[in-house]
């Protein structure tokens, strides 16, 4: 008789069960969570192979209104490469740790068969508010390219370190303007010799129809001015849009594989020469008369518009490699376990934002995991009263 009182009613089990199923759950399943990137011990990739990263920076210039304006010409050659920058933005260490912009010129005639002086100016680089009607952005940066009287006025911003090696490089961006420019997005090891040239490449060129894009690891042509085809493939640009719309434009560049993507459908991938060594990452806009970029007519310009810029990657410089990532320093100097913190920034609900997929690290147990375990104590203490007092556990 009194085991009969004991049973439970069938409500009180089921909420029993209820309670038993929602303490459970959310550890077994562990829904990815948005955080921030000092919890990130690595990114996975969300390529075929499932590529790991150990850092990650987000450039975001969607909201610089305080920065934006768009500065005149500098109409001379000599005060091109020495010009200031065109705002503050561009001397804020989230830019300048990163980031500088080029003021070289071609009087090296690198490619032989350019016939325009072209010099790179940060002049050429700023922030631009977004005037189109119903504007997916407030403001943008622009990098800008002009053909002047006797010269061509370019852009070029180019990372601090040279020693990327593996990455995934995002931009939201267009490629807008006259033809007779290159706009591009590249990583780049420079050489003795052409064949030393180590370089991954998008390259949109002005001239062309406007859903063409160029893929290529350099060098694509030998110093006899010979093709070689395996380098590079013409692709066009997916779902009918050209390169005047904005688009998410990425390369990744892996172990013996160049892989390039428009918004996440991917458009090419070469294994032919994909760079082996440490490298630059960056974006420019250029002409020079020659064969590649033809020639701009006088005051025409183009340029190339980014919203923002996404980078996941591995370098070889401690300096650069050690960025904003506090767990997996302490993880790996003290115990070795790499890369137990898995965040992704594909997955995310907040662009630029990781959410964390799992956490393995012991570290975690003591920083992120600490919450939860104390958490936990009473969840488990509810629980067995719970089950106590229906009798399930008499
Ligand atoms: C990046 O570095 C991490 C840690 O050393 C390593 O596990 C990972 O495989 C590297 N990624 C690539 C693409 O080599
Ligand atoms: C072009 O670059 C060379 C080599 O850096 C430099 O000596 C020269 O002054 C530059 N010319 C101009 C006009 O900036
Ligand atoms: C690729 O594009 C370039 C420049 O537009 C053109 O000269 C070349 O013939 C194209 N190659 C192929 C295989 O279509
Ligand atoms: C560009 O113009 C120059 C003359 O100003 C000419 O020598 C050169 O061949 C032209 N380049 C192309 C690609 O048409």
């Amino acid at each position: 008789m009194e085991s009969i009182k004991r049973i439970p009613s069938l409500p009180a089990a089921l909420s029993s069960l209820v309670l038993l199923i929602s303490a459970v759950v959310p550890l077994a399943t562990a829904e990815p969570t948005l955080t921030d990137d000092s919890q990130c011990g690595c990114y996975r990739n969300n390529d075929d192979t499932s590529t790991y990263f150990t850092n990650h920076r987000f450039f975001d210039f969607r909201s610089l209104a305080d920065y934006a304006g768009v500065p005149a010409v500098v109409q001379d050659l000599e005060g091109s490469p020495g010009a200031p920058v065109t705002s503050d933005y561009f001397k804020s260490t989230d830019w300048t740790s990163f980031w500088w912009l080029g003021s070289w010129n071609n009087s090296n005639n690198a490619r032989g068969d350019s016939t325009v002086t072209m010099t790179n100016s940060p002049n050429n680089v700023y922030i631009e508010a977004n005037t189109e009607p119903d504007p997916s952005s407030q403001t943008y940066l622009t990098m800008r390219t002009q053909r002047l009287r006797g010269f061509q006025t370019a852009a070029e911003i180019e990372s601090v370190s040279s020693d990327f090696k593996y990455l995934s490089l995002r931009m939201r961006a267009r490629t807008v303007g006259a033809a007779g420019a290159i706009t591009g997005m590249f990583t780049y090891r420079g050489g003795e010799t052409l064949a030393d040239v180590q370089e991954a490449d998008l390259e949109i060129r002005t001239a062309d129809p406007r859903n063409v894009m160029h893929y290529t690891n350099q060098p694509a042509y030998t110093d006899d001015g010979e093709v070689i085809a395996e380098a590079t493939r013409n692709a066009t640009m997916p779902g009918g849009l050209d390169w005047t719309a904005w688009a998410v434009h990425r390369m990744d560049w892996t172990p013996g594989l160049t892989t390039w993507y428009v918004d996440d459908e991917m458009t090419a991938q070469i294994a032919f020469q994909a760079p082996r060594d440490e490298s630059n990452v960056i974006l420019n806009v250029w002409s020079d008369g020659g064969k590649w970029t033809g020639n701009m007519t006088l005051l025409d310009a183009a340029y190339l518009q980014v919203q923002w810029l996404e980078i996941m990657y591995n370098n070889t410089d401690p300096e650069h490699a050690t960025k904003n990532s506090k767990v997996r320093r302490d993880d790996d100097a003290a115990e070795g376990k790499g890369c137990g913190a898995v965040c992704s920034v594909d997955d995310t609900p907040e662009l630029g934002k990781p959410v964390m997929l799992w956490n393995n690290a012991a570290v975690g147990v003591r920083e992120a995991g600490a919450g939860r375990l104390i958490a936990w104590v009473p969840t488990g203490v509810v629980l067995v009263m719970a089950l106590l007092s229906t009798g399930l556990l008499v």
